[in-house]
């Protein structure tokens, strides 16, 4: 997703340093050209073979190393650079930052740079949370730099709490949202839905399906990715929320149907991924329901349709998409959906066609509208999401 991209990775003197490098690698791993800026305590902490091994480029150190070809150094990079991130940043090169001082390497290019610059802090906690660094912080803040939140938890010097470099994977993340893809959604508010719902019997047992929520979550990823404002609503899944997009953390159908009325009115474009129930137990049982010698039935009473509501209280110019797995007669069925519940477009997949349905990492999709069916090779999930989008935008 980085391809053509040139990240500047400023590396100063914090045990996290180490980490770096694993960051480094997964830039590279998405086609990013890096190159890594260390600070000279930083050299105490990893040394600069290592992203050189990494990056395949050199590692600078030094401003008056003389051993590379001639330019002015700190210019060039500053003006390659698509996005520079400082991970990770000490208390002195925040502080650094704050002021403007540039004695090094790292604090001149940074000063330079024009681009896009994250900070993601590492440090005891107290450091962390002196008024000094505070407040320089919010300077950064307020001149558009992007902080990231460093994370808890046991700190190398042995205290507990906020300072820890967040995972590689995280700070990736936050990096793919600024430039990884074109911003065509800035400005658009998306609700999407994913995941099952459970329908409780008694305390113990629930009605539900094998709904994973993979498909839901790379729509609401791909949409923060393209600059939407997300609000994921998602049943119970063992998946991380994508960064960059609000979670609303559902069980029921009509956990489901109370989140997703509470802020459908101001959204552009709602997508439902989610298998939602539709039928509940009658009543819940206060207790655990013992076995006994005859047999057992359930009644089941019909839960909220919440995309049939959506589509009946359409406000004018929002865009609502469905999905319909199906096991037979897919298109026809999908169909009657679209026109039934009032959709602008349904994704119709079959869950009996390899690479489709439940749990998978890849689908096989046909995308309906009033006027076409578009049937597509499989494709992951994140690409699906992608070609989703697409036409849901060009809507
Ligand atoms: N849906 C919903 N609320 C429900 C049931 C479904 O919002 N109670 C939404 C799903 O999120 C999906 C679409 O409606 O986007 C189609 O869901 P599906 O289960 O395929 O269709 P149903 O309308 O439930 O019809 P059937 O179960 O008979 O196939």
């Amino acid at each position: 997703m980085l391809k053509g991209k040139t990240i500047l990775i400023g590396v100063t003197g914090s045990i996290a340093a180490y980490k770096a490098a694993d960051l480094a690698s997964r830039l590279i791993k998405q086609h990013a050209r890096v190159h890594v800026i260390m600070t000279r305590n930083a050299c105490q902490f990893i040394s600069p073979i290592t992203f050189e091994t990494l990056t395949g480029q050199k590692c600078i150190t030094d401003t008056f190393d003389r051993n590379h070809p001639f330019e002015v150094e700190h210019i060039s990079l500053a003006k390659q650079a698509d996005l520079a991130i400082v991970a990770p940043a000490t208390a002195n090169i925040i502080a650094k930052m704050a002021y403007g001082l540039a004695d090094d390497m790292l604090s001149t290019t940074l000063l330079a740079c024009t681009c896009p610059v994250l900070v993601s802090p590492a440090m005891n906690t107290r450091m962390y949370d002196h008024p000094a660094t505070q407040s320089n912080l919010e300077v950064l803040r307020e001149r558009g730099v992007r902080i990231i939140e460093p994370s808890s938890g046991r700190l190398a010097c042995g205290d507990e709490g906020k300072g820890k470099l967040p995972d590689p994977a995280d700070l990736v993340d936050r990096i793919l949202l600024e430039i990884a893809c074109k911003k065509d959604l800035a400005g658009k508010k998306i609700l999407v839905t994913a995941g099952p719902t459970c329908e409780a019997i008694d305390p113990v047992r629930f009605i539900t399906n094998h709904s994973s929520g993979k498909m839901g979550y790379a729509i609401a990823r791909a949409a923060a990715l393209r600059g939407a404002e997300v609000t994921l609503v998602s049943g119970p899944v063992g998946l991380e929320a994508p960064a960059g997009v609000k979670r609303v953390p559902i069980t029921s159908a009509h956990d489901l149907f109370e989140a997703v009325t509470a802020v459908s009115g101001q959204q552009d474009i709602i997508i439902k991924a989610a298998a939602v129930a539709d039928y509940r137990p009658a009543s819940v049982s206060d207790e655990k329901i013992k076995k006994a010698d005859n047999d057992l039935s359930i009644a089941l009473e019909r839960t909220e349709d919440t995309l049939q509501y959506l589509g009946s209280h359409k406000p004018e110019g929002q865009i609502l998409c469905g999905f319909a797995m199906e096991t037979s007669d897919l298109e026809n069925r999908a169909r009657a959906k679209l026109h039934k519940k009032n959709l602008n477009m349904i994704v119709a997949n079959n869950v009996k066609v390899a690479g489709a349905g439940f749990g998978t990492d890849t689908n096989v999709v046909t995308f309906i509208t009033a006027d076409k069916t578009e049937r597509m090779e499989i494709m992951s999930k994140g690409q699906v999401a992608m070609q989703l989008l697409d036409r849901l935008a060009a809507m």
